[in-house]
């Protein structure tokens, strides 16, 4: 073993205005399993990070379930802090960035901003909504876009064609607050000047602090001037107060990654550790940031500039990922692809995901794909069908034949050598965050483990007798590699390496502990340590991860019957032509149509296709009167499983086609079509 080395490792902050998704998981397990693998190579490791509470959509956000922002980033925490646990998430650390701690840190860097003269301000112009009293930030602010023309566009870019532009120059602009039409308010902000740390930025940059490409980004954006940083919100904002300016906040920015130091110095007041030491600049300590891509420019260049203007120490490194996608598309409410953390525990083992995004994760920023069929074939091949395999089939003689006492000698230690050989390589993948490099040799070892007993056949020399201390050793030799490889997947999936560990009667928190194999040692019955993933837990994952919106009323128009509006290019994955075969579509003649009470976006349709009639809930309301409808045909979905809504059963979804939350146009045939006739 090198010298111990103390390390400080966070991971992005959760928004505390939402639950927790698969998006958030890959980058919380990629986090977990490089602090899990440093903490058993016998580092000291420390995970601190937070919820991140402030700002104006958590401000509204409460206000629209008339609960106080304290309240609603309480009952988040709570829930994040559930599915965490849930999901073995090894942090020692989940705080807020709405404390006490918190604040004193960030004006203590704010001081340094000041002081280092980086700090000015100036009036600027911003869209005001007259009716709520209150600035719109760009997200708040809709309009129709002033390139195409589509109505109900967000106030920075079109979802429709692609444009990006200044909120002022939307037409007819709204808050989406009040609805209210927004004036242009002049207002006093502080910027913090970032190019007042071009040259220190720049050497940290080229650190090796940064994934080349990441480096490569930033020279591209040190190729201009460095914008300054608008860090200044107006009353009313949910977030800290500027000091000497009661009705000025920090923008949430500015507060978020100061959460990382804030949850670490709880972290140190309860374990009795030096804050201060860590966090001077020639600390010989480390602290390492893992985030999504998209979140860079805040983490590469806004951070380091505060770090450096407070006189605290910079981060080791920074390392982005890629973006999630479930069956090669973006995660998609309509199609049940975006998957809570809560809904995946529902159905399916922790360990499972874990696993699966260790087995794709590599050290780039490439984005990565949850494809659910390859995910339930390649879990049940490597983890049930090689890995565990190997311990299932040598358990039960050690127990039948040695009174469940393993050899005191491996019959092929040469075998078990190559195991060992095999560690530096492993140990560096883990290092280097290329995790499904290591995943790549664990198995390939785990195919020659399996290899061993399929020719020694243990279960054939059984039966022979006189021949029960060739089996012992055969199956000994089996439990030992399997041990091996436990060792080394502990840190990806910790539930099983704990179950493992219980059978093993053997520790398996010590990464380089592989070197002598278990011998003349006892261990306990084999209990079976992960099922199989079945098709049904995928689909129940898929049905609840749709049925979940139904509870938000803002989902309602995604699950209703509207068509999941126009898709982006990002949006659409391939299918082949049997798996469209799939769907029935056949014309229906609307035979009634009404309000439905309750749901200001829902009409209740009665729909005859021939055979019988359907009743489906589409959302639709608003842009048709009901009468109207009665006698026309359309197209229906008449194999989609019926779903259970508030109202009653939907039994199936009607087709229209709109624009990104435009007005639906809903799609009929020809005249001389009949209800019931296949669409295809
Ligand atoms: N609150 C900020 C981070 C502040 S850190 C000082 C934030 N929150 S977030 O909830 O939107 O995202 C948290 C992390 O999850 C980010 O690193 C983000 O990149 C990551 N992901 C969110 N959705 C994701 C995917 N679909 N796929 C992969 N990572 C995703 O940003
Ligand atoms: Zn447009």
């Amino acid at each position: 073993m090198t010298t111990k080395r103390r390390i400080l490792v966070t991971a992005a902050l959760p928004y505390a205005n939402g639950p927790i998704h698969l998006g958030h998981m890959l980058e919380y397990i990629q986090t977990d399993i490089w602090a899990r693998f440093q903490r058993a190579r016998g580092h000291e490791v420390w995970f601190a990070w937070a919820d991140d509470a402030h700002g104006t959509p958590i401000m509204l956000h409460a206000e629209k379930q008339g609960k106080t922002p304290e309240q609603l980033i309480a009952a988040m925490h709570a829930e994040h802090l559930r599915d965490f646990d849930d999901f073995g998430l090894s942090y020692d650390n989940f705080s807020s960035t709405h404390s006490e701690t918190n604040r004193g840190l960030v004006e203590r860097i704010w001081q340094g901003l000041k002081d280092n003269g980086a700090v000015s301000s100036r009036a600027i112009e911003q869209f005001f909504d007259p009716d709520r009293g209150m600035f719109l930030p760009d997200r708040f602010i809709r309009g129709n876009c002033p390139k195409c023309g589509a109505e109900d566009q967000y106030g920075d870019s079109c979802e429709v064609c692609g444009a990006t532009y200044d909120p002022t120059e939307l037409v007819e602009p709204r808050s989406v607050v009040s609805g209210a039409r927004p004036v242009m308010k002049s207002t006093e902000h502080f910027f913090v000047t970032l190019e007042h740390f071009r040259n220190s930025l720049k050497d940290w940059v080229r650190s090796g602090a940064l994934q080349d490409e990441v480096a490569n980004k930033l020279e591209e954006w040190f190729g201009e001037r460095l914008r300054d940083w608008d860090v200044t919100r107006d009353a009313p904002y949910f977030g800290f107060a500027i000091p000497g300016h009661p009705d000025k906040f920090f923008y949430v920015w500015l507060d978020a990654p100061v959460g990382y130091l804030a949850s670490f110095a709880e972290i140190c007041q309860r374990e009795g550790l030096d804050f201060e030491d860590w966090m001077r600049p020639d600390s010989p300590t480390e602290m390492h940031h893992f985030i999504g891509k998209d979140i860079i420019y805040f983490h590469c260049l806004f951070w380091p500039a505060m770090l450096e203007a407070a006189g605290i120490r910079r981060p080791t490194g920074v390392y982005a990922h890629g973006f999630l996608t479930v069956n090669g598309a973006k995660m998609s409410k309509s199609r049940g692809t975006f998957i809570k953390a809560r809904t995946w525990l529902d159905h399916l083992h922790a360990d499972y995901l874990r696993y699966y995004f260790a087995a794709k994760l590599g050290s780039g920023l490439a984005d990565i794909d949850l494809n659910l069929e390859d995910f339930r074939a390649r879990v049940n091949a490597d983890l049930v069908g090689k890995l565990i395999n190997i311990a299932s089939r040598s358990a039960g003689f050690i127990h039948k034949l040695g009174g469940g006492k393993l050899t005191a000698e491996l019959p092929d230690p040469a075998l078990y050598q190559r195991f060992v050989d095999a560690h530096d390589a492993i140990a560096a993948d883990f290092e280097q965050r290329n995790f499904q490099g290591a995943i790549r040799r664990i198995m390939a070892l785990a195919d020659e483990a399996n290899r061993y007993i399929d020719e020694h056949k243990p279960w054939v020399l059984a039966k022979e007798a006189g021949r029960e201390a060739e089996v012992l050793a055969v199956c000994t030799q089996g439990i030992n590699l399997f041990r091996v490889m436990m060792n080394w997947l502990a840190p990806v999936i910790p539930h099983t390496a704990a179950a493992a560990a219980e059978f093993l009667n053997a520790s398996l928190d010590d990464f380089d502990a592989i070197d002598q194999p278990l011998l003349d040692h006892a261990i306990a019955r084999f209990k079976p340590l992960l099922k199989r993933v079945e098709p049904e837990q995928i689909e129940r994952v898929l049905t609840s991860s749709r049925e979940s919106l139904e509870a938000t009323p803002a989902a309602i128009t995604e699950t209703s019957a509207a068509p999941p509006a126009a898709a982006t290019a990002e949006d659409t994955a391939m299918i082949e032509f049997p798996e469209f075969a799939k769907v029935d579509l056949r014309v229906a003649r609307i035979v009634k149509a009404e309000n439905v009470e309750g749901a200001d976006k829902l009409l209740r349709l009665e729909l005859d296709i021939g055979s019988e009639t359907r009743q489906v809930f589409a959302g639709i309301r608003g842009h048709y009167d009901p009468v109207e409808l009665e006698g026309r045909l359309t197209v229906m979905v008449a194999n989609l499983k019926p779903r259970k809504m508030r109202f009653g059963l939907s039994e199936g979804m009607v087709l229209a086609a709109s624009e990104e939350g435009g007005k639906p146009y809903l799609l009929s045939p020809d005249s001389g079509a009949t209800p019931g006739m296949k669409v295809k």
